[in-house]
């Protein structure tokens, strides 16, 4: 049994790779008896400054695993900052003992950090990693990704800096006049932040989780950060993962809207 959650299809994909069928998080938050038992349970989801998206933790906080083995796969994109660390600390304050976390490093998604075009051309050898955390599991393997000084200090300078502006990553968007109202951002916001008014979007910041799905999938570019960006004219979806699988995993809307 896997749970994921995903922005822009690459924890997807990895999640994918590991179980034919993994169950979103962002759709499983919703169960209304969170007790899961299986002989494996893994956890895929992206590194969001260095830890685990608040919607995985609010899921971890609220579910019950029962399992032999518990594993955690982390996507990131260019500076884990400790994660697997972090995220041992988190679900072992929920009384889950993990028995594998490991990290794997694939196209950056943060926009303000990075350009969408050069993220798709360079080759992270993703696959490879893949190939290397599958054999892993299939062995159940008993690992945590090792975490340098370095990396702490990096987490330590990352929350220093995020200490004066404390809401930066949450008053991120704004919808410009090209949004033709296809309604595409309702539907990939695990959150249920935006809805629609007439021909037009809306965004609610509350609740978001400044994941991103929004503003990769707007077909328009119509949602732009607040902040600047690296290139407002590029944009990311994992390139094995399709538009319909994000709007799957994240669609909040049981009912179509008017
Ligand atoms: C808000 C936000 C914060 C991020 N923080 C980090 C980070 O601290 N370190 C890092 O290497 N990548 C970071 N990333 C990049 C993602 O972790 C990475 O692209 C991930 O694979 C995206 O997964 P997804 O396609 O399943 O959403 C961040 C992305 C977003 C949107």
């Amino acid at each position: 049994m896997v749970f994921y959650f995903t922005a822009t299809g690459n924890s997807l994909y990895v999640a994918k790779e590991v179980d034919a069928q993994p169950v979103s998080i962002a759709q499983a938050i919703h169960d209304p008896n969170k007790i899961y038992q299986a002989d494996s349970i893994g956890i895929v989801c992206p590194v969001f400054g260095h830890e685990m998206p608040e919607l995985v933790k609010e899921f971890l906080k609220i579910s019950r695993f029962e399992t032999n083995y518990f594993y955690i796969l982390l996507t990131y994109g260019n500076r884990h900052g400790g994660a697997a660390e972090l995220a041992k600390a988190y679900v072992e304050g929920l009384g889950i003992h993990p028995d594998y976390i490991n990290v794997i490093l694939m196209a950056d998604n943060f926009l303000p950090g990075f350009d969408m075009e050069e993220q798709r051309r360079l080759d992270k050898k993703v696959d490879e990693q893949i190939v290397h955390i599958k054999s892993d599991l299939a062995e159940r393997k008993h690992f945590i990704a090792p975490v340098t000084e370095q990396d702490r200090a990096a987490h330590q300078e990352f929350l220093d800096r995020l200490k004066p502006a404390p809401g930066m990553f949450h008053d991120l968007y704004e919808i410009t006049d090209d949004c033709i109202g296809c309604g595409i951002c309702t539907k990939v916001c695990p959150k249920k932040c935006f809805h629609m008014e007439g021909q037009k979007s809306v965004w609610n910041p509350a609740g978001c989780i400044s994941c991103m799905a929004c503003i990769h999938a707007c077909p328009m570019l119509a949602i732009k950060l607040k902040m600047p960006e690296k290139n407002p004219q590029a944009r990311y979806r994992n390139e094995n993962i399709s538009l319909c699988e994000i709007v799957d995993a994240n669609n909040q809307w049981a009912e179509p809207q008017e």
